[in-house]
């Protein structure tokens, strides 16, 4: 029996739950009938489809779980990520994100997640050769970008152009074959830092620098951001580690927000470029991979330290939200923070520290003695720092879910590749709980009731 502080995988959880009278079951009572239902437990869930025999009168439609925002719906079962919200834990196909940060590398870690196991040597050197191999980007998709406006924002630039791609890629289409599949991952891996740096390029008014193959994933991505007349862009090397750190730790999380939107509209059989661009409009929320930009902005908004406790004020009074505090999943400090929180000395000896980060740590210190964050649980999330180390690098704010996506480019192609293989799945289409007016006749228009006339408030 694992000890106390290991975290419960489903499969674990399972052994551990030897039922108590030997019937993994539940029993429902419904007190509209006196009816008994013996419904199957498996991985510590009930199917809900088990429920639709639960009904009063035989022609009704049967019951269904409510469950708005999917607070306690699993919709799939996975075996890429794993979090323990409780414990702060977060694994990629069972290893550690602290181990992998620290030895392993970005386009190694997309690997493990994407076909589920480290790869070998004569394995990862080929993996690196497809992705790199698929930087380049049509050329009229520069015709593309060159057409937004000069204050375009980079993540609607980079979700238009993703988009654009399956236009030039019709053999995407072909969802079901496995080689196509591999194939459009290359190309979607490799060409995101592209037309990143494409859409970052047009938005400060510089030309396009093209993919340097022999640097490394992180170094050709700020290679086509940073280079400007040299011959060949010198990648600073702890830069170039730590974005690779940052993208490692945004790679993939489970069901959020932008995966779910993968799999929801990958569930239709619409090329994976489509579905990434989902993915992406998701993440560009404020609530979600948005919110590294809104933490930078809530830093500038509170100016110094001395104004810090001012500000949690006003988050308490519900006028103000902490960004980058708190999440759906961790009632605890978000690993990622910690391992960013480590990260951001290191850049900023190259950099400089961002001042910044003096009104971050001081939020964080109140907050985390405060009751009202205690009692809800709230930590600092991935995005609380990230976004003090993208700025001391020399990135724009509206660049940082840009780079979220990036990072979290593996985790979608591989949720949606693994939706696409469980035999279970199909076309995502929820239920609703209807609660509108009954049947009501047409009314021509001229024997409608006027509105009332409000007079204007005085
Ligand atoms: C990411 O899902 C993922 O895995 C996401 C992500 C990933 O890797 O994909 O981890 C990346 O999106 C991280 C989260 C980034 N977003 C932010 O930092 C925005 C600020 N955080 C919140 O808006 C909020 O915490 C969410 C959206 C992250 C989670 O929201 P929930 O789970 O719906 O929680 P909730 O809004 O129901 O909050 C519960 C309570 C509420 O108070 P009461 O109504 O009970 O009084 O906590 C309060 C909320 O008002 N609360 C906050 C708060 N977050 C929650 N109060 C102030 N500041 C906050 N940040």
């Amino acid at each position: 029996m694992p000890n106390s502080n290991t975290p419960l995988t489903a499969e674990k959880r399972e052994k551990s739950m030897t039922p108590l009278n030997g019937k993994n079951t539940l029993t429902i009572t419904d007190n509209r009938t006196g009816k008994q239902y013996e419904i199957p437990i498996e991985h510590d869930t009930i199917r809900a489809m088990d429920l639709r025999q639960i009904k009063v009168k035989d022609d009704d439609f049967g019951m269904m779980t409510y469950d708005p925002a999917f607070m306690n719906t699993a919709a799939c079962k996975s075996k890429i990520t794993f979090i323990d919200g409780d414990k702060g834990i977060l694994r990629y196909r069972g290893y550690p994100i602290e181990q992998l940060a620290e030895k392993s590398n970005f386009l190694e870690t997309a690997y493990l997640i994407i076909y589920g196991d480290l790869p070998a040597r004569v394995q990862y050197e080929e993996w690196v050769n497809n992705v790199m191999m698929h930087t380049l980007i049509h050329e009229n998709v520069k015709k593309f970008v060159d057409g937004f406006h000069y204050d375009a924002h980079p993540m609607g630039m980079l979700i238009s152009s993703v988009a654009a791609l399956s236009t030039f890629y019709t053999d995407a289409k072909n969802i079901l074959d496995r080689d196509s599949r591999r194939l459009q991952i290359f190309r979607i891996v490799g060409k995101m830092p592209t037309l990143a740096a494409f859409a970052y390029r047009h938005s400060v008014g510089r030309p396009y620098v093209y993919p340097d193959n022999e640097l490394s994933y992180a170094g050709n991505f700020l290679s086509m951001l940073f280079k400007m007349t040299e011959l060949k862009y010198k990648v600073h090397p702890v830069l170039e580690h730590a974005l690779d750190v940052l993208f490692i730790l945004h790679a993939d999380h489970e069901q959020n927000c932008s995966t779910s939107a993968m799999r929801n509209v990958g569930s239709s059989h619409v090329d994976p470029f489509a579905a990434t661009a989902a993915a992406a409009s998701a993440l560009y929320g404020p609530l979600h991979g948005g919110a590294n930009e809104a933490v930078l902005m809530m830093l500038d908004e509170i100016g110094t330290k001395n104004n810090v406790t001012a500000f949690i004020k006003l988050v308490k009074e519900g006028k103000e939200r902490l960004m980058g505090f708190g999440h759906r999943v961790y009632k605890n400090y978000d690993p990622r923070a910690k391992v960013i929180k480590r990260l951001a000395d290191e850049v900023f000896e190259v950099t400089g520290r961002n001042p910044k980060v003096d009104i971050a740590l001081e939020l964080e210190r109140i907050a985390l003695e405060d009751e009202y964050f205690i009692k809800r649980k709230l930590y600092p999330n991935v995005d609380f720092y990230s976004g003090l180390i993208y700025q001391a690098m020399g990135f724009p704010v509206e660049m940082f879910p840009v780079l979220f996506a990036i990072g979290r480019t593996p985790g979608w192609v591989a949720q949606w590749d693994e939706m696409l293989l469980d035999p279970e799945q199909k076309i995502a289409r929820p239920r609703q709980l209807y609660l509108g007016h009954d049947i009501r006749e047409y009314v021509m228009m001229g024997k409608r009731e006027e509105p009332k006339k409000v007079k204007p408030e005085a």
